[in-house]
């Protein structure tokens, strides 16, 4: 299994990209910050499914953290990601440099409005404009036909399909389902930031909220809902709650029963913070 080409110009990523496009070649992005883990290998799959050519983007992207965030201790290991991307075959890495993604007198920010109101944006108030000016250069980079992102991030999700349809991006945006332990921990680079004891209480999240996605199909009022899984995070030993709220899946407006839900939470322990969401079942 061979190591994927790695280009950091976004030059030569757009020779090998129109080269491909000459021989009629469909081609995929996804978009990482690399410390890759299951969860990424899966969207690679999927892409390969989708599209003849594959291109992984890995790049922490600085305009995504807030000062007091981990942008500095955020897990770095190219050599280690290659290898993994050879597992998938990957067909090109892309790894631009901050200086290369934002040159001194950058000074443009997107800014997505409708489902980044709330949830994250309640506690990353700049988040989701780093996230949707990083995506959007790297579609104008790249010029994929199609991208996949994790469903680990809903929100995240919601906000780059309105990112694409509002801009007249042509860019197929396909959801992929989250890759959990064998606990349920959603798989996350942040993770590793867990010790022993934290990865424990980590492991409850998933089950407290499909818990809670299960009351609310059940007819239980959402605060009751809600606020129950709070509680129970809480007593599983989470030390603080940013959110447990329950939205319309499409939207992520507020949501209303017999409509598409989606269970959404973020939790910390200890100094990490953990995210993830569940379906409302339908009955
Ligand atoms: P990152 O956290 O590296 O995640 C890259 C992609 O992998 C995202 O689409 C995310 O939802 C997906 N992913 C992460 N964990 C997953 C899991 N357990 N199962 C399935 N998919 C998972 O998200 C980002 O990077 C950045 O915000 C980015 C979009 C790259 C912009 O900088």
């Amino acid at each position: 299994m061979s190591r994927p080409e790695v280009v950091d110009s976004v030059a030569a990523l757009r020779a090998q990209v129109s080269d491909w496009r000459r021989d009629g070649l469909r081609v995929a992005m996804v978009p990482t910050m690399g410390a890759l883990h299951e969860g990424h290998l899966s969207l690679i799959r999927i892409a390969r499914e989708k599209a003849e050519r594959c291109v992984v983007s890995i790049f922490v992207n600085p305009a995504q953290f807030a000062p007091s965030e981990d942008l500095d201790k955020y897990p770095r290991q190219l050599a280690r990601d290659l290898d993994l991307l050879a597992t998938v075959k990957a067909d090109l890495a892309f790894t631009p440099t901050v200086g290369a993604m934002y040159p001194a007198g950058f000074a443009t920010r997107i800014s997505v409005g409708g489902p980044s109101a709330g949830l994250e944006s309640d506690f990353r108030p700049t988040f989701f404009e780093g996230v949707a000016t990083v995506v959007a250069k790297l579609f104008l980079q790249a010029t994929p036909d199609c991208a996949v992102f994790g469903e680990k991030d809903y929100q995240q999700l919601c906000v780059v399909r309105q990112l694409c349809r509002d801009l007249d991006l042509p860019v197929e945006i396909i959801g992929a389902p989250t890759i959990r332990d064998a606990h349920g921990l959603a798989m996350s680079s942040r993770n590793a930031y867990l010790d022993e004891a934290e990865l424990a209480v980590a492991r409850q999240l998933n089950a407290i909220l499909r818990r809670a996605a299960a009351a609310l199909a059940a007819g239980t009022h959402q605060d009751d809902a809600t606020g129950e899984a709070g509680r129970a995070l809480i007593a599983a030993g989470f030390q603080k709650i940013d959110y447990v709220e329950a939205r319309e899946s499409l939207t992520l407006a507020p949501w209303r029963r017999d409509h598409a839900g989606r269970v959404l939470a973020a939790a910390w322990l200890g100094k990490t913070r953990l995210i993830d969401n569940v379906e409302v079942p339908t009955v």
